[in-house]
């Protein structure tokens, strides 16, 4: 068996095995052979089948249990001591009493499972801003994501040493009786526990074969614990993408984007620019760490291995870059079966094929009325299957951040992009970020809601002392930040269309924010923030009329005016630990939009 020699593993791991009382225990190795063993498993199950080998070499198709779709963010608890330091943007619950209710649940869940411990490393192998996990877990699922989402391997083992690692134990929470056969996805929806304790850094959860529920190494670790240990150390734990971008002259600068669950970030990260001779390439997807360099930037790394991207919209018009890293080697999960054994979803041709299977393993014909795919399915791939991955997305002092962006989903009010004038007006743009809900996690999808720095579901503690930690990197003497900017690409006209084309069209934006990092655009200054001057931006050979080019810029007063009780009701659940930099800005806000209504009345 496959050795790892830490004392704390050690322990933990007897502990763990006690309780759960599997049939078997298996260190994982992260060799193809492992990999391979899985899917034997998950295919005999029942859970997976092998794609067409033609069409999909060495990929696989997973049915997830129709309960079992997406992240559940009110079964998600940060268990800090006090209440008041998980905040009210999170679910509590004590430490003590959650770790009751859990050891209950865990006594003997793995009975007549394989236990699979997996060590991995979040961040490239060595680098200073990398960490170490180790996940237990019952799933053979979660052991194949794992593979490609981390770096798992005697590497790891070898980096940990007798090292520090966060703890990390999963079960789908449905152990199995002697000659009790199997279903194809095992979970507990019922039972659903995803538990942080952010003091002690670990996590225990439980229920849930899915994503962010039980791939444990992504949300629960590099975002909700990691966001945690950022605060203490003096860095960022964020839910962004990593760009590289190139303009024609080969000067290159690196961008990095928090935009919530699905709505945008995998897009943006690998976008073909619509604009002659500009280049984009991907860092990251979906998660960015970042630390001061000794220059007082800001470094970032990716620490995942891989996309868990959103299946549905994905297409060679959308995402070309997406689906070309999806040829072999992949897992889909929750997508459509085409008859010759390839894939399917929604967005990914014109025209749907004449029959499927569905998500859930029943015929479907386009006048089935429903949809084919799931709407939260998902790729699972290695990043260097992107053909434009950067190639320093893997170095381990990571890449020199020059501009930040958040967004959401606004139909109305939000402009294309605005410029933050100062620091602290720029995380006051990320506190008040709010976006429509969307498929990625369980609930009312459209609805509005803030989602601050796109972290409302994955910060690990208070988020007023979140915003508190991102003013306080503005203090740090020798710092060089990097801009911020606040996009929106989901502004609609009266007839509920998208105003503007989104996608590789982005690229004017970005053209846009660059050339203002090199100094080479000019603003207006507004109430809102700094906006691009309308000759600043490229819109040749859109279909856009001056009215609708003007809606994308233009300074809604009266819808400013609007949000602005709606931002302080919000603040005003933070009590007093709101920074006072934000409620400033919110003041400032609000007098010089007040200012501008009077000056046009
Ligand atoms: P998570 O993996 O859940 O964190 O999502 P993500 O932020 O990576 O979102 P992703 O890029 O996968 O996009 C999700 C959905 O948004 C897809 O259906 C896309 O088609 C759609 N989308 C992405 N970019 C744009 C855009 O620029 N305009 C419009 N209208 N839709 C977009
Ligand atoms: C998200 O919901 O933001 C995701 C998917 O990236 S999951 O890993 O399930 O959280
Ligand atoms: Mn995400």
């Amino acid at each position: 068996m496959f050795m790892v020699e830490n004392m704390k593993f050690e322990v933990w791991l007897q502990k763990v095995k006690g309780l759960c009382q599997p049939d078997n225990v298996v260190v994982c190795s992260g060799t193809p052979e492992e990999y391979d063993q899985m899917w034997d498993l998950l295919i005999s199950s029942g859970a997976a089948k092998r794609l067409n080998e033609k069409k999909r070499p060495n990929s696989y198709l997973v049915r997830s249990d129709p309960n079992d779709v997406a992240r559940v963010e009110n079964r998600t608890f940060i268990c800090s001591r006090k209440k008041s330091d998980a905040g009210p943007n999170n679910n509590w619950m004590s430490p003590h009493d959650m770790k009751m209710k859990l050891s209950n649940l865990f006594d003997g869940c793995m009975q007549g499972r394989t236990m699979y411990v997996i060590p991995f490393s979040m961040g490239p192998i060595g680098s200073e801003i990398a960490h170490i996990g180790v996940q237990i877990t019952d799933s053979p699922y979660v052991v194949a994501s794992m593979h490609i989402m981390t770096r798992v391997g005697k590497a790891v083992s070898d980096q940990l040493g007798d090292g520090d690692f966060v703890p990390c134990i999963h079960s789908v929470g449905q152990p199995l009786k002697k000659g009790e056969a199997d279903v194809p996805w095992p979970c507990n929806p019922d039972q659903l526990y995803v538990a942080h304790f952010p003091e002690e850094r670990q996590i225990l959860s439980f229920g849930s074969g899915y994503g962010g529920n039980a791939l444990l190494g992504k949300k629960c670790f590099a975002l909700r614990i990691a966001s945690s240990m950022a605060r203490e150390g003096g860095w960022l734990a964020e839910h962004m993408l990593i760009l590289k971008i190139t303009n024609p002259e080969g000067i290159v600068r690196y961008i990095a984007g928090a935009f919530p669950s699905a709505c945008g970030k995998t897009n943006l990260a690998m976008l073909i620019p619509t604009i002659p001779n500009w280049k984009v390439e991907t860092v990251g997807d979906d998660i960015c760490w970042m630390k001061f360099g000794k220059d007082g930037r800001l470094y970032a790394i990716n620490p995942e291995a891989g996309f868990f991207g959103v299946a549905p919209g994905t297409s060679m018009q959308s995402n070309a870059n997406a689906m070309l890293s999806l040829g072999k080697n992949c897992i889909f999960t929750n997508v459509a079966e085409t008859d010759d054994g390839d894939i399917w979803w929604e967005g990914m041709t014109e025209e749907p094929p004449e029959h499927l299977i569905d998500w859930r393993g029943e015929h479907w014909t386009p006048n089935s009325g429903r949809a084919a795919a799931h709407p939260n399915a998902r790729f699972t791939v290695s990043a260097i299957q992107c053909p434009v991955i950067a190639k320093e997305w893997e170095d381990r002092a990571g890449v020199p951040i020059s501009a930040i962006l958040f967004g959401g989903r606004r139909a109305t009010v939000v402009p294309i992009v605005n410029e933050a004038n100062t620091w602290n007006q720029g995380v006051f743009f990320g506190s008040i970020v709010s976006s429509e809900k969307t498929a990625a996690a369980a609930g009312t999808i459209g609805e509005l809601r803030r989602d601050p720095m796109a972290m409302l579901p994955f910060c690990g503690y208070n988020m007023a002392d979140y915003w508190q930690h991102w003013i306080n990197l503005g203090k740090e003497s020798n710092a060089q930040l990097p801009s911020v900017y606040y996009v929106n690409w989901f502004r609609k006209d009266d007839n509920g269309k998208f105003l503007w084309p989104g996608f590789g069209e982005n690229s004017r934006i970005l053209k846009w924010i660059f050339e203002r990092c090199e100094g080479n655009a000019e603003i207006t200054e507004t109430p809102i923030g700094n906006l691009p001057m309308i000759e600043g931006i490229d819109f040749s050979g859109l279909e856009l009329s001056d009215a609708e080019i003007d809606q994308l810029l233009r300074v809604e007063t009266d819808g400013w005016l609007a949000e602005i009780p709606m931002i302080e009701a919000y603040y005003k659940t933070y009590l007093d630990r709101l920074p006072a930099e934000l409620s400033e800005e919110l003041d400032k806000l609000k007098n010089r939009l007040e200012t501008a209504k009077q000056a046009t009345a």
